[in-house]
């Protein structure tokens, strides 16, 4: 089943290393992120699980929890996660799913039988407290994600929702963002009557609303 942006996140009950969770319940009012990673014991999901376990507070300061998964067992995530400890410096502080089964891989589409057809790609799901899909996100098995591009994702999805402003290329937080086209010249200039930077009638800049 192919999950786009806008779908309702599929909901499942599975095994994690926090014990079992239906999966809607658990986000229940916050955001989430749910990635998985190809494998246990292996190097690049290793630093990953590494990194996300550091900025966890970082997801937590923006109200998202987050929550791995790979077609190993549970046992085998409890003994790997003394080894992610050992080598990133830093003890798994986030539920890892086990999906022995591929029922959750399965409803997320997170085989690609022509890359693997048993294990799992990177695959990213952010999803909304409304149980929205948000964002996808493919990597290969070889290349490790940046998790610091998706707390810039997240802090754009957030302005999105609630502040009906997009955000430019390669924009950080604190950065102008622009005005949607969606809102007219006049619901604009309600909203910001300081005014804003117009380069075009279609490409509207104002500061960053939440700074
Ligand atoms: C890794 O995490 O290093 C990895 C996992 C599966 C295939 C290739 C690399």
């Amino acid at each position: 089943m192919t999950i786009r942006i806008g779908d309702v996140a599929p909901d499942f009950t599975a095994g994690t290393t926090e014990g079992r969770i239906r999966f809607h319940d658990w986000i229940g009012d916050a955001w989430a992120i749910l990635f998985s990673h190809p494998k246990d014991f292996t190097p690049v999901c290793t630093t990953e699980l590494g990194a996300v376990a550091r900025l966890k507070p970082e997801f937590e300061r923006r109200g998202v929890k987050v929550i791995g998964l790979s077609v190993d067992g549970v046992t085998d995530h409890r003994s790997w996660s003394k080894d992610i400890e050992e080598t990133q410096g830093v003890k798994l502080n986030f539920p890892l799913l086990a999906d022995p089964d591929r029922v959750v891989s399965d409803k997320y589409d997170m085989i690609h039988p022509n890359a693997d057809d048993t294990l799992t790609v990177r695959s990213v799901f952010v999803i909304d407290d409304k149980k929205k899909v948000r964002l996808t996100l493919t990597y290969p098995a070889s290349t490790g994600r940046n998790f610091d591009e998706l707390l810039r994702v997240l802090d754009s999805l957030k302005l999105t929702s609630e502040h009906q402003v997009a955000t430019p290329v390669n924009w950080k937080h604190g950065e102008d963002v622009i005005i949607v086209p969606a809102v007219t010249q006049e619901q604009a200039s309600a909203r910001y009557p300081k005014g804003w930077r117009e380069e075009k009638p279609y490409l509207r800049y104002v500061p960053d609303p939440t700074k």
